[in-house]
């Protein structure tokens, strides 16, 4: 029997980009019926799309959806809250697709992981870069399998910007952007290591460099550091070193996978293609090149390649949404399921409480494992206060002190 995605979407600011890309699927596979979001002018974004009923309070739109059919909701609300919301969302017998991060503390790690165990329901996480072109095109070039065994992997993503465009991204005093350490958005560096190369991390140290630029900014945005940069040791024996959300004087963010054999990367100075090299020994049958600059053939993805070439984040938007239709509607589970997702928030969690601790290292728990859940169930450290400015327990940049364990 065929089955409708019957969409809300939380979230009106990033989760207008994705109304167009949805209103291009076929209504019978996917459809938006609702959308929230308690500022008025963000809902303006949305007011054209066709069948939607718009609400500016949450327990009203989850409502209405339980009332009309509503099976699924795109969590795009704020950063630190998306945990919370997605266990109401999977208690009212919705799936879910959460913009990153899935949680931030640990202690919402567990009670994510758990929700989605006792209920039943689809969770994924919405990380997109792994799904850019050029990203792709690294994973399918390593998946031929002749890179030789994974020694390192990197990624480096850079959001910098003027201090006008701070200001418009972080639109109040306590909005998350003022308060997130630069471990926190660690997942557009770091997901696409782990889809390129299968791999989950075990144990994270970390560094953050401070920010003279962004300290003149302080009274507005006190996560003053410029950057930080995790180390994990990840399942497949590989290290991996990657950034979260970096201030850095960069025109591009970038990914490189190492081997024994041969390397694979692609950044701003390889110019829309991949960059790849084999030893002269090292080289496989039939490659004459050292070094080849390869441009991706998106022939085998048919009228898709078009699409994904015309969506947000270097096609990565388009494939979000082809995975949620391969989840929720044909029970395909993508890769970056629930157990992916908390692994990437808590990497960031205990990234930071590193940087807060001269780069101590810390094991990053198996959340499929009940024993290790309960380790850490209590566990509810943040550096996010609420409305009120209260609640923060750990500092947003290093110039505010060390963590004392
Ligand atoms: N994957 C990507 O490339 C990408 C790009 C941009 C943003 N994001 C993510 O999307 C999320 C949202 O970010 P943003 O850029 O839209 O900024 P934002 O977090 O300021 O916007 C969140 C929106 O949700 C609404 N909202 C929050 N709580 C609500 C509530 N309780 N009731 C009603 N409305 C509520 C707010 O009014 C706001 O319009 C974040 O998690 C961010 O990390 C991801």
């Amino acid at each position: 029997m065929s089955y409708t995605i019957k969409l809300g979407m939380f979230g009106a600011w990033r989760g207008s980009s994705y109304v167009d890309l949805i209103a291009a699927e076929d209504p019978s596979v996917i459809q938006i019926i609702a959308v929230c979001d308690k500022q008025a002018k963000q809902l303006d974004n949305v007011k054209g799309l066709e069948g939607a009923r718009l609400f500016s309070d949450f327990d009203e739109f989850l409502s209405y959806g339980k009332e009309n059919g509503m099976n699924a909701v795109f969590l795009a609300n704020y950063f630190h809250q998306h945990a919370p919301y997605a266990i109401k969302c999977m208690e009212a017998g919705m799936d879910v697709v959460s913009e990153c991060t899935s949680a931030s503390t640990l202690k919402e790690c567990v009670e994510l992981v758990r929700c989605v165990e006792r209920t039943g329901r689809k969770y994924m996480i919405a990380e997109n870069y792994p799904f850019m072109t050029l990203n792709l095109e690294m994973k399918r070039i390593i998946d031929g399998g002749t890179l030789g065994t994974f020694l390192y992997a990197e990624g480096e993503y850079n959001h910098s910007g003027t201090i006008e465009t701070m200001k418009y991204l972080t639109p109040y005093k306590y909005h998350w952007r003022a308060w997130m350490p630069r471990t926190y958005y660690v997942t557009h560096a770091m997901g696409p290591l782990m889809y390129m190369t299968n791999s989950m991390p075990k144990y994270v140290s970390a560094r953050a460099a401070h920010s003279e630029r962004l300290a003149a900014f302080r009274d507005y945005r006190p996560n003053d550091d410029g950057m930080a940069r995790m180390f994990c040791e990840m399942d497949n024996g590989m290290a991996a070193s990657f950034t979260g959300c970096t201030a850095q004087a960069s025109d591009y963010s970038r990914y490189r996978v190492v081997g024994d054999l041969g390397s694979v990367e692609q950044s701003g100075y390889t110019n829309d293609k991949v960059r790849l090299y084999y030893e002269d020994y090292t080289k496989p049958e039939g490659v004459d090149e050292l070094v080849q600059y390869i441009t991706p053939d998106l022939s085998a993805w048919g009228e898709k390649a078009e699409k994904a070439l015309n969506a947000g984040h270097g096609g990565g938007d388009y494939w979000i949404v082809q995975n949620m239709i391969d989840y929720f509607a044909n029970g395909k589970t993508p890769f970056f399921d629930v157990y992916k997702g908390v692994a990437m928030s808590a990497t960031a969690i205990l990234g930071w409480r590193s940087c807060l601790n001269h780069g101590e290292n810390f094991r990053i728990p198996d959340f499929s494992n009940e024993e290790e859940r309960k380790a850490v169930e209590n566990d509810d450290l943040t550096p996010f206060p609420d409305d009120n400015g209260e609640g923060a327990t750990l500092p947003p940049s290093t110039m505010y002190g060390k963590y004392d364990k």
